[in-house]
């Protein structure tokens, strides 16, 4: 697989071990930044993310910050992202299994660097169990495509 890997400063060097982690399961790295510690803001970097996984220029995506939180927000906000916030192996295994987690998010601050390497080995060799978690999934691609219009349909609707 193609996985894209953003993180911010916080998680730049937590990306930089995961990116071998990554290849040396045979996947190829898209590495959208951050390139230091300098500061720099989380949504740029999700949102490229997003966009690549979205878009398929990637299949799928791993974010990282100090907690997680503000790239699995901002993530959260792109059609077609399903991004999962974990802390530990179990809620990564089931964010595969039960609810198809295109894109991982993960807290630098909060996860150590052995825990951090296995729950992505898991999370790129767990399978989506489908059956009654598919159409679960389904209602959430249903719901996208009927409310979630580009910003600009958006403004345009409110202002007639
Ligand atoms: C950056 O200071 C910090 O807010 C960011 O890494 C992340 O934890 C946000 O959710």
């Amino acid at each position: 697989m193609k996985i894209a890997i953003g993180s911010d400063h916080r998680g730049y060097e937590a990306k930089e071990r995961i990116k071998a982690v990554i290849e040396g399961l045979g996947h190829t790295v898209l590495d959208r930044g951050a390139e230091s510690r300098e500061s720099c803001d989380y949504p740029d970097l999700a949102f490229a993310v997003a966009g690549d996984v979205a878009e398929g220029r990637a299949d799928r995506g791993i974010l990282l910050c100090g907690t997680g939180l503000g790239m699995s927000i901002a993530a959260n906000k792109v059609a077609g992202v399903r991004a999962a916030l974990c802390h530990d192996e179990l809620t990564t295994q089931l964010a595969r299994r039960h609810n198809d987690a295109n894109i991982l998010c993960l807290p630098a601050d909060l996860v150590g660097d052995a825990l951090m390497r296995s729950m992505v080995e898991t999370w790129l060799e767990t399978d989506f169990e489908g059956g009654r978690h598919e159409r679960r999934v389904n209602k959430i691609r249903e719901y996208e495509k009927a409310h979630c219009t580009a910003a600009g349909e958006q403004s345009a609707r409110s202002a007639s």
